[in-house]
């Protein structure tokens, strides 16, 4: 598999394998034994290394530190109970991965080395992958600027690395959302498509002040008139309203996730009505009210099917009439998920990436 990518690889001589409490996986806390590193210079990507994790040397002038050239990507693998390693559609990452870099002046980077070089990173750490239920190994590629100077204008070294953490489920309880109608993710024209850094970073100042207010997560809205729904601060949004799957359209204010896509095919399989459209704050506040929305979570990688329990606007809190537990919609489409990644259904859409293990 790693054929094709001259990978140079430096393995630790002293594992913390054996120390760590997989018992106790916080969520990106810990990191396997080994990073992927690769440096884009003089127009090409080049030096592809596996080193021992570890801190990085850069220069405090580099532009993703002061003007943000900066994005990633967020992925996982899986063991299969047969011991079988794979890889949820990286495909549609590294595709993700190439409309953040093009947004953000950065250099693309062929898919074959996108994928290569995590699988190359997955296969060495193997045996950092959990096997247990709802666990899995966290993949998180990420690029940035280094050239080591002030001016603003896109930089021409870059550097390319991956990580990858030992994971348990993000959201360890059903979630108790807010709809944001002050504070603003992403405009149109902006880049909430792109998996940057600064989408992140500006979400932190009302995503606190939503948690001291007793909240889990946000519901961003649109910048113009606050009226539509986004999406999540780490997933896409999505409800079961009078028996139909609606979400908010892929464009871009939104990053269209690798969940979303994949909950939206099996729906449509299913024979499930999906709607990818507008969807007003009203009709869902509408829906909560009547109990015809019954059901509603974020999807993400992190996040994979997190319950919504409440929902608020700027007057009152809306709790659903279904326990998560109850919830038909999205109880299927995690167990079909689940069932693909961990290789106890077939996969009949390969989107399975097997990691061989030589
Ligand atoms: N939206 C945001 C802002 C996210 O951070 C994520 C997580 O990656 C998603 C949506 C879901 O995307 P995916 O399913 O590809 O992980
Ligand atoms: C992911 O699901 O990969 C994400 O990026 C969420 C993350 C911000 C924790």
């Amino acid at each position: 598999m790693t054929d094709t990518l001259d990978i140079k690889i430096t393995k630790t001589k002293s594992s913390r394998l054996e120390q760590t409490d997989f018992n106790n996986l916080p969520f990106g806390h810990i990191f396997s034994d080994h990073m992927f590193v690769a440096d884009f210079e003089d127009g090409e990507w080049k030096n592809f290394q596996i080193v021992p994790y570890g801190d990085i040397l850069v220069g405090p002038g580099i532009s993703a530190l002061h003007y943000g050239q900066s994005f990633f990507e967020g992925l996982k693998a899986y063991k299969h109970n047969d011991g079988t390693v794979s890889i949820f559609r990286p495909d549609k990452n590294a595709a993700r991965f190439n409309k953040s870099a093009k947004r953000l002046c950065m250099p693309t980077m062929p898919e074959e080395v996108f994928i290569q070089s995590i699988a190359a990173l997955v296969d060495l750490d193997r045996d950092w992958i959990p096997q247990k239920p709802n666990h899995s190994l966290y993949i998180r590629p990420f690029m940035f600027a280094t050239d080591k100077y002030l001016g603003v204008t896109p930089s021409k070294t870059y550097k390319y690395m991956v990580l990858t953490c030992p994971v348990g489920p993000y959201f360890s309880k059903t979630l108790r959302v807010k709809i944001e109608t002050h504070y603003t993710r992403a405009a149109e024209g902006g880049m909430g498509y792109a998996k940057s850094s600064g989408n992140y970073g500006v979400s932190m100042f009302p995503a606190r002040k939503a948690t001291e207010e007793g909240f889990d997560q946000l519901i961003w809205t649109d910048a113009k008139e606050h009226k539509y729904i986004e999406e999540m601060g780490a997933a896409n949004a999505m409800f079961v309203l009078d028996g139909k799957l609606i979400t908010p359209l892929a464009q871009d204010t939104i990053l269209d996730g690798v969940t979303r896509d994949t909950v939206i095919a099996l729906a449509r399989e299913w024979g499930f009505p999906v709607e990818e459209r507008k969807v007003s704050v009203a009709e869902i506040i509408e829906g909560a009210k009547t109990g015809k929305l019954t059901d509603a979570f974020g999807a993400g990688t992190a996040a994979t099917i997190a319950s919504v329990g409440s929902i608020s606007d700027d007057s009152a809190e809306y709790t659903l009439k279904i326990e998560p537990k109850d919830r038909e919609f999205s109880q299927r489409a995690l167990k079909a998920m689940n069932d693909i990644k961990y290789g106890n259904a077939p996969d009949t859409h390969g989107w399975n990436y097997l990691v061989s293990g030589d």
